[in-house]
Formats: C-alpha cells, sequence, structure tokens
C-alpha cells in the first residue's frame, strides 16, 4: 500500500461517521481530498457541508455539495480533517497546508472531530513537523522574534497567503512537549491570528490509514 492509499483508506472508513440529514464540517488536504470524493457518494443523503478552505470549497461544489457559510450553521456533528502531525492524546500539529485557521474554527463548533491520517502522521511528541503560525503580515518580524525567545526557528512560508489574507511563519526545531501551554503561549502573542497546534481541542477518534487498511483509535 502506498502512503496515498493508507490517506484513501482512512477517508474511505470516515463515511461511516458521517449521519443522513446533516451539515458536515470537511478540513483540507490530500487525505480530505479523498473524503470529499467519497463524500460526493452521499451527497444525496446529506444536507450539505461546512468547508475549511476555498480549495475544499471548490472541490465540495465540483462534485454538487452545497457549503454553507458557518454562521449559518447551529449544530455541527462532525469535522472531518487531516493532520501533519498526531500524538496518542489526539494533540495534532495541522496547517501544512496553510488552513489551519479556518480548520480550528470549524473544528470548535463541532461536536466530534475525526481525524483521518496515514501510519507516518503518529508521533510521540509535535515538533519535527514545523510548526505554522498564521501572522497579520505587518506583525510577521516582531512575531518572528517573539517566537525565537519561546526557543524555536521560524522561517517565512515566502509566497502563500492564506485564505484570510495573512502570511504563515513555520517554526522548526521545536519538542513540544507540553502542547495545550504551547498553544496558549503562541497565541497570546500580538499580531498571531492562530497556531497550528490543535491539543486545546484535539480530535476526538483517530482514523488511521496502515499496510493492513484503516484502523480506528478512540
Ligand atoms: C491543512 O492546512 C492541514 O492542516 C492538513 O489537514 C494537513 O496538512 C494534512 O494534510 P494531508 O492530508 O495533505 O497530509
Amino acid at each position: 500500500m502506498t502512503q496515498d492509499d493508507m490517506k484513501k483508506a482512512a477517508a474511505l472508513k470516515a463515511l461511516e461517521y458521517i449521519k443522513p440529514d446533516t451539515i458536515v464540517g470537511v478540513g483540507t488536504g490530500s487525505t480530505v481530498n479523498h473524503f470529499i470524493d467519497a463524500l460526493a457518494t452521499m451527497k444525496n443523503q446529506i444536507v450539505g457541508a461546512v468547508s475549511s478552505s476555498d480549495a475544499s470549497t471548490k472541490r465540495l461544489e465540483a462534485h454538487g455539495i452545497e457549503v454553507f457559510d458557518l454562521n449559518s450553521v447551529d449544530n455541527l456533528d462532525v469535522y472531518v480533517d487531516g493532520a501533519d502531525e498526531i500524538t496518542e492524546h489526539f494533540a495534532m500539529i495541522k496547517g501544512g497546508g496553510a488552513a489551519l485557521t479556518r480548520e480550528k474554527i470549524v473544528a470548535a463548533v463541532a461536536k466530534e472531530f475525526i481525524c483521518i491520517a496515514d501510519s507516518s502522521k503518529q508521533v510521540g511528541v509535535l515538533g519535527n513537523f514545523p510548526l505554522p503560525v498564521e501572522v497579520i503580515p505587518m506583525a510577521r518580524s516582531y512575531v518572528a522574534r517573539e517566537l525565537v525567545k519561546l526557543g524555536g526557528d521560524p522561517v517565512y512560508r515566502e509566497g502563500v497567503v492564506t485564505d484570510n489574507g495573512n502570511v504563515i511563519l513555520d517554526i522548526h526545531n521545536l519538542q513540544i512537549l507540553d502542547p495545550k501551554q504551547m498553544e496558549i503561549d503562541i497565541n497570546a502573542l500580538v499580531g498571531v491570528v492562530t497556531n497550528g497546534l490543535f491539543a486545546c481541542r484535539g480530535a476526538n477518534t483517530l482514523i488511521l490509514g496502515t499496510p493492513d487498511g484503516a484502523k480506528v483509535i478512540a
């Protein structure tokens, strides 16, 4: 099985968590793209979706799935999204695709966060994957200096503008032993929109694509 096959296996398994007549929260990334394609087979059973990025919105709409503004939705049972790293406690690094802020907002509204990922994303300690931080453009240098004080090596992701019009700093060389505290500390810096640690609100269920197929870890 290739890594992409494992992503697809996890994405297909997530369909079992989608209830009829509901609006589905949809994340962003290559694993979620498989999920969106699979969700299209259920499009007549669901009401529609709330999306975490322009890219996912485009893909959902291309399949004929209606995309709702989050402000018009009271209830979201399930949010399905990928991760760049995930621990056994279901704390994650996300934002490799620069969609972290909208992902965090939709995840906050949903009752259940289902993470779909291939087995390479499982780690003991977060931080090998550079931690993305979305920053208001004029605060970029200031925030970078503050991140150095927190022990990281921030690198400006050149050429990338988020769906919200902001920039991304990727923090290298972190060993994140207390993900919740680090999430809070980085978010407290003026000019930071949010960071890619999903620890204060982590996943509830992990569907892991493995060489032996999809495994549910709850
Ligand atoms: C998007 O900003 C990210 O949070 C993705 O969910 C994450 O990078 C996983 O992406 P893949 O499914 O492409 O590995």
